[in-house]
């Protein structure tokens, strides 16, 4: 394999951006900072933090991601027009790498039905708004939506305007998964051969995955000519999504015999910000997911299970731990004390302040003292919940409830909202629906339920329930995780974490009491 800087491919990660496009994948400002302290981790060369003229949330997105992210460029998408690039360059300015990402449509349909703009018009707002956005910054990305649709020749007569007018990325995306890994090949190749000084500039992939060809295209990208792939984890964005990074990087890692190009990525990281991007969106990752689904690294048939015990290589092309699945360690158990905790939560990497290092010991031991063995899968679930809580709204205290076989379902649950406690009884037609129907008459308001998702931490009866709800109100949408051993009380946890979201979005527009 080559390590030439020739073949080095830099990873854009537009999670962000894109991925949030994906319908339902509303993620918080704090969310999103937590999502870009990983990504970071990871070494990802590019992040699109956002689109700083779409929403104030968006703006101060960028902007507080810029403050906080050192190590990789920070990136805000911005329309041809010369507001939207004002406004990502305000975004911007507290970064140290900073990036204007602006695009425009070239395709003949996009350009006569959505822009209603002649070509012409189009290549004076490449060059415009190439112009404008070098004023701000020296590193501009000028992206050709619709690229694959659109004629060539007014493609090379596109990307030449915006090289001449600074552009240092040249993105060519495939906005619609249209294209065919040779076609979009073929396209690269077209574009770098016949555009003057196309030296000048990176070219970069950004592939939709409508017909599930996103990955095999950003790699065929690749051999076109680009040296810059856009992805997200988990796939996620607009429709069918994007090209998944996991799968990129670990394609051009396992088969570098194959495609001589390398990318910085921390690939042991991988799992990591897949479960981070999962929980926080409330996307569950299918089981067969190549990469980061459950069952990635899973081997069920007899004659598989044997090939492994005999040697890995059988059936595993990559290392599980490679991309940071690590196996089911025994974390401690209930006799473990103050120091092995703190210990313990170093190593995974947590720093807790001591109200929630007191609360989160609590509840360890309180775990210990109902499930016989405590994984560190249990740990990480139980202090996720436990800061996701923190500082919020409301929380619940106590929660007790009946089922019988007669679908009904009666639940008491106790609460407590800005430090007072309310408490409330109600009815459901079973367990979940009474404890989210008592939690509705306590907040005094009913936000509708569209998402509520139920998994297992680890394996066993006593392993501990995580759970995932959306919520809608008044137009706005919050997700929210709970886990416990118990699945309503994760449940409950989970509907109020969404709840709390959706008080912090409504106070932001027109503060006051709910
Ligand atoms: O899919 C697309 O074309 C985009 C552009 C804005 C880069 O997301
Ligand atoms: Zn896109």
């Amino acid at each position: 394999m080559s390590h030439s800087e020739n073949n080095r491919v830099r990873i854009f990660d537009t999670t962000l951006r894109d991925g949030e496009q994906s319908p339902g994948a509303s993620m918080t400002l704090e969310e999103k900072l937590k999502i870009a302290e990983v990504l970071e981790g990871m070494n990802v060369d590019i992040i699109e933090a956002g689109f700083a003229i779409a929403s104030n949330g968006d703006f101060e997105c960028v902007k507080q991601i810029s403050e906080r992210i050192k190590n990789s460029t920070i990136c805000s998408l911005a329309r041809a027009a010369l507001g939207d690039i004002e406004r990502a360059a305000e975004a911007l300015k507290p970064a140290k790498q900073a990036r204007i990402h602006t695009f425009i449509a070239t395709s003949p349909l996009h350009m006569r039905v959505k822009l209603q703009m002649d070509p012409e018009d189009v290549i004076s707002a490449i060059h415009g708004s190439v112009t404008h956005a070098r004023k701000f910054v020296d590193d501009v990305e000028w992206s050709a939506e619709d690229a694959t649709r659109t004629d060539l020749d007014f493609l090379y007569r596109a990307v030449e305007t915006a090289i001449r007018a600074g552009a240092t990325t040249i993105n060519l995306p495939d906005t619609v998964g249209y294209a065919t890994p040779t076609e979009f090949e073929q396209m690269f190749r077209s574009v770098i051969e016949n555009v003057p000084d196309s030296d000048k500039a990176i070219f970069s992939t950004h592939c939709h995955n409508d017909l599930g060809l996103a990955v095999a295209n950003s790699l065929a990208g690749l051999a076109g000519g680009a040296r810059q792939i856009e992805c997200t984890i988990n796939g996620i964005g607009e429709r069918a999504g994007n090209a998944a990074m996991e799968e990129i990087v670990m394609a051009l890692k396992t088969r570098a015999d194959a495609m001589p190009y390398h990318t910085n990525i921390k690939t042991t990281d991988i799992m990591k910000a897949s479960k981070l991007v999962s929980t926080v969106t409330g996307f569950t990752v299918q089981n067969n997911k190549a990469i980061v689904g459950a069952n990635a690294f899973a081997h069920e048939a007899g004659i598989h299970q044997d090939g492994i015990l005999k040697d890995a290589q059988t059936y595993e092309i990559m290392t599980p731990e490679s991309v940071g699945v690590a196996k089911s360690t025994l974390a401690m158990g209930k006799h473990s004390g103050r120091h092995a905790f703190a210990d313990k939560l170093a190593e995974l990497g947590y720093e807790l302040g001591d109200n929630a290092f007191q609360e989160c010991f609590r509840r360890f031991k309180e775990l210990g003292d109902r499930k016989k063995t405590i994984y560190d899968e249990d740990i990480i679930a139980l202090v996720d919940d436990e800061v996701a809580t923190w500082a919020n709204r409301m929380q619940v205290v106590a929660l007790n409830n009946y089922s019988s076989s007669n679908g009904h379902a009666v639940c008491d649950i106790t609460m407590t909202i800005d430090g007072d406690k309310v408490k409330a009884v109600t009815y459901g037609s079973g367990p979940v629906d009474a404890a989210f129907n008592a939690i509705k008459d306590v907040i005094e308001f009913s936000p509708k339920l569209q998402h509520f998702q139920v998994h297992a931490v680890t394996h066993g009866t006593d392993a501990q329930a995580e759970c995932t709800v959306r919520l809608e109100h008044e137009g706005r949408t919050a997700n929210g995780q709970g886990a416990d051993e118990d699945t309503v009380i994760a449940s409950a946890r989970a509907y109020v974490s969404a709840v709390n979201k959706l008080l912090v979005k409504r106070e932001k527009k027109a503060p006051g009491p709910v």
